[in-house]
């Protein structure tokens, strides 16, 4: 049954960091499974291996040891055409410091990785028009990055993720640089794309406010993930 079939699941995945002589185990024994259209939080204190998983489940890196599978297909850690393909095409990328080209404006920097897929102009056209809709900045397409608050500049770097119709939206701590009340926003944006789409929302954050705004908590802790909370 394919509807029932996570996304993306990981079982017993471990990495590990050495720097010198020192060995920092930042993941240990991780079981994860996402479902469709959910927008599970990574939580934990800095250091406890938000950054890591997410990498992992965003096939930016690859664990040491234990298995990844995307969509019910086993991603084995030799096989990077296949991963970097899948990267391409199926998952989007929301940072902390919203990472926009500052020389574009909105439109631009949402058309991009369409550009890059080589999608023609227009239908590039429409969905660039049709996203910056869907983030409520259907009138500031023109704008530059720095004629935009912070939270509109997230906005149109959830737009730029969500352009290409990803399965799996990455976002590693996006409400860091906001405030309470646009972080609140920022994360319901994202919980109404993912249950309208769905795809699936990753977010990492030690921002306790953000967690009510999220389906479930994955809590960190020093690498090992304890299970879910519920967040509300
Ligand atoms: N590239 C790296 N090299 C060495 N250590 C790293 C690297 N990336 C992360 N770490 C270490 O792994 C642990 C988990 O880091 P990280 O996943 O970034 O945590 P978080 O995102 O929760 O702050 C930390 O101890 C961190 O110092
Ligand atoms: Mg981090």
């Amino acid at each position: 049954m394919r509807a029932a079939e996570p996304l993306l699941s990981l079982q017993g995945a471990s990495k590990s960091y050495t720097l010198g002589s020192n060995v920092i185990r930042a993941l240990q024994a991780v079981d994860l499974a996402l479902v469709r259209g959910e927008i599970p939080a990574v939580t934990g204190p800095s250091g406890s291996g938000k950054s890591t998983l997410l990498n992992l489940c965003g096939l930016l890196d690859t664990a040491d040891e234990g298995e990844l599978l995307f969509d019910g297909e086993p991603l084995p850690r030799g096989d990077e055409a296949r991963r970097t393909s899948l990267r391409r095409q199926a998952i989007g990328f929301v940072f902390q410091g919203f990472n926009l080209v500052p020389v574009m404006t909105a439109h631009d920097n949402i058309d991009y990785p369409l550009y890059l897929l080589g999608i023609p102009a227009a239908e590039r056209r429409q969905r660039v028009t049709e996203a910056l809709a869907r983030v409520g900045l259907a009138e500031l397409g023109a704008h530059r990055p720095d004629q935009l608050s912070g939270g509109q500049r997230q906005r149109v770097a959830i737009a730029r993720a969500i352009v290409k119709r990803p399965r799996l939206v990455i976002a590693d701590e996006p409400t860091a640089n906001l405030d309470a009340q646009t972080a609140a926003q920022i994360i319901a944006l994202m919980r109404a794309l993912a249950h309208d789409d769905g795809t699936t929302f990753l977010v990492a954050t030690h921002d306790e406010r953000v967690l009510p705004h999220c389906d479930r908590a994955l809590m960190l802790d020093d690498g090992v993930l304890k299970g879910a909370c519920h967040a509300h």
